[in-house]
């Protein structure tokens, strides 16, 4: 194993980085903000910090006590550095401007601090994800607006997660593939483990709640049927399937050995495109799939060119193996 480490790596292979101090300090900060949490994950209920916050989020979704301190970690560890303007995160209602006593900069961060929340008290994996944007207009007196952070995903000028389980992974795309580092808790180092995650073309592994199943559209309900009627069906192949509940620990399990993630619009709430969230969620991990190979949809557009309206949009996802996501993606075109 090579012992290349985060910065020192992405330095060598992105020459433009090691004069950018903004983007490399954001990227430090962020690496510094995922080790922060991953040691207070590490002590669980040691610390009491399991449990409800008993506040309701703006998305609708009670939060969890590690939501909260997750958050605080990244916003603390990144407003001050000079390398941002603003920063929004799936718990907040409204975007973070940064206060008028610190130093701003030409970026956006845009994260969900700790994806999965509802999985921390059962110790399974939960993760961080973000995505950075700049400010692509010439801003006077820090006054960014709402407009700035509403980019479509394509924009991006870098996205990662980092996991919080057996290991925790780093996982970050500057837009010229995708590399996981994974942290070493004696040293306080990430070290790379995966340079270049490919995801695999083909798979026979499904990921979807299929306890939505009465609620989805005629496509993916037939799709995941074909998937389950295996070598006697259409698709004529096993599948396999796999749902944590975490996105990032779905997601990863399919950068890693290939796979589908499907959480589609269904009918329980027509009016609203779907569970997952463009700017904190799907954009991130639609650049990092789609930097490795595989492909993201809302089943009717590519996630990344999907032109926001709102900070807290949700929208439909259907990410992974490209010729998996390809054969669900025609049926949509048949259909619709
Ligand atoms: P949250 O960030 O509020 O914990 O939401 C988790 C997300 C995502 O990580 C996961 O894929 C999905 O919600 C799971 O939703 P269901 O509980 O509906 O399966």
């Amino acid at each position: 194993m090579n012992n290349n480490l985060l910065l020192e790596f992405l330095s060598e292979k992105y020459i433009s980085l090691i004069n950018n101090h903004q983007l490399f300090n954001l990227i430090k900060n962020i690496a510094i903000s995922c080790k922060k949490i991953s040691s207070i994950l590490d002590k669980g209920n040691l610390n009491d910090i399991f449990g409800k916050n008993n506040k309701i989020n703006v998305q609708g979704e009670t939060q969890t006590k590690l939501d909260i301190i997750a958050n605080d970690i990244i916003i603390h560890e990144n407003n001050c550095i000079g390398s941002l303007s603003g920063l929004a995160s799936e718990e907040m209602e409204a975007f973070y401007k940064i206060p008028d006593n610190y130093k701003t900069g030409d970026y956006l961060l845009l994260f969900d601090p700790l994806d999965g929340s509802s999985n921390i008290d059962v110790n399974i994996s939960v993760g961080t994800i973000f995505s950075i944007l700049k400010i692509n207009r010439k801003i006077n007196n820090k006054e960014i607006i709402i407009n700035d952070f509403l980019q479509p995903g394509i924009k991006q000028i870098a996205a990662g997660y980092a996991i919080y389980g057996p290991q925790t992974n780093f996982v970050i795309s500057l837009g010229k593939g995708v590399h996981n580092f994974t942290l070493n808790k004696e040293t306080s180092e990430w070290i790379l483990t995966n340079e270049f995650m490919k995801i695999p073309k083909y798979t026979n592994e499904f990921s979807i709640n299929s306890s939505n199943s009465r609620y989805w559209d005629k496509c993916i309900y037939n799709y995941v049927q074909d998937c389950l009627k295996g070598s006697d069906g259409p698709l004529s192949k096993n599948y396999n399937m796999r749902w944590t509940g975490s996105m990032v620990a779905d997601v990863h399990r399919i950068m890693t050995r290939g796979g589908i993630f499907l959480y589609p619009w269904d009918s329980r709430n027509p009016s609203i495109p779907g569970k997952l969230r463009l700017m904190y969620e799907a954009n991130p991990m639609g650049f990092l799939v789609e930097q490795s190979g595989g492909i993201a949809s809302n089943g009717s557009k590519r996630i990344l060119e999907i032109v926001p309206k709102e900070l807290h949009q949700r929208t439909s996802v259907i990410l992974g193996s490209s010729d998996e996501v390809s054969k669900l993606l025609i049926s949509y075109i048949n259909t619709y």
